[in-house]
């Protein structure tokens, strides 16, 4: 699920390619009918399907409108990679502890919106990304996996930013392994 440039995406989607991530993508789904991610999708062959939110009366709405769309498309994980909107119970509840996000800031500091920003802002000498599960409080769900990037001292937002993106689509496409071994290796007592 994507709602911006897709690069979180791109980044995954070359680690599948060249063998270094097991695992396939099956869609993705966007919710801003402008969002680049569609091009990268289109070029890398990958189906696409907009979900666009001002066009449902709730986020549970919406989150029931993913659920369908994904078990149709036969999904196992739900990949955040630059989703923007909150998500509800529906969609949680759906894929219990198989959804990761990721956010550019070393949570649990600055969670929420503009995290560079806020980073930037508070005067940390060490940002970075982190990928977690997703719960309902946003950023909040368990940590799987961060980078460190050092602010540097005439660092702009764009310029932070442009580093964390690289440990970003570093840590990733490593993370979802990570959290794909974890979840298999759970004795089942059910
Ligand atoms: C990423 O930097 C990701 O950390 C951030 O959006 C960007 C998407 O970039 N996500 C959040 O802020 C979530 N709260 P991309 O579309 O190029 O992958």
């Amino acid at each position: 699920m994507a709602s911006g440039s897709g690069s979180n995406f791109e980044a995954i989607a070359t680690a599948i390619n060249q063998g270094t991530l097991n695992a396939r993508i099956e869609i993705v789904i966007y919710n801003n009918p402008n969002a680049k991610v569609v091009d990268r999708a289109n070029r890398l062959g990958i189906p696409v399907q907009l979900l666009d939110h001002r066009t449902f009366e709730s986020r549970e709405a919406l989150d029931e409108a993913i659920v369908v769309a994904l078990a149709a498309a036969g999904v196992d994980w739900i990949i955040m990679a630059g989703w923007m909107r909150r998500v509800t119970e529906r969609l949680i509840s759906a894929f219990p502890r198989r959804i990761l996000n990721i956010h550019p800031s070393l949570l649990p500091s600055f969670p929420g919106v503009r995290a560079v920003e806020q980073a930037l802002a508070a005067g940390v000498k060490i940002a970075g990304c982190s990928v977690h599960y997703v719960e309902l409080v946003v950023d909040s769900g368990p940590i799987v996996m961060q980078a460190a990037v050092p602010v540097l001292p005439n660092d702009s937002v764009d310029t932070l930013q442009a580093r964390i993106q690289q440990q970003e689509h570093r840590i990733f496409p490593e993370a979802i392994a990570i959290a794909a071994q974890i979840n298999s290796s759970k004795i089942d007592k059910s």
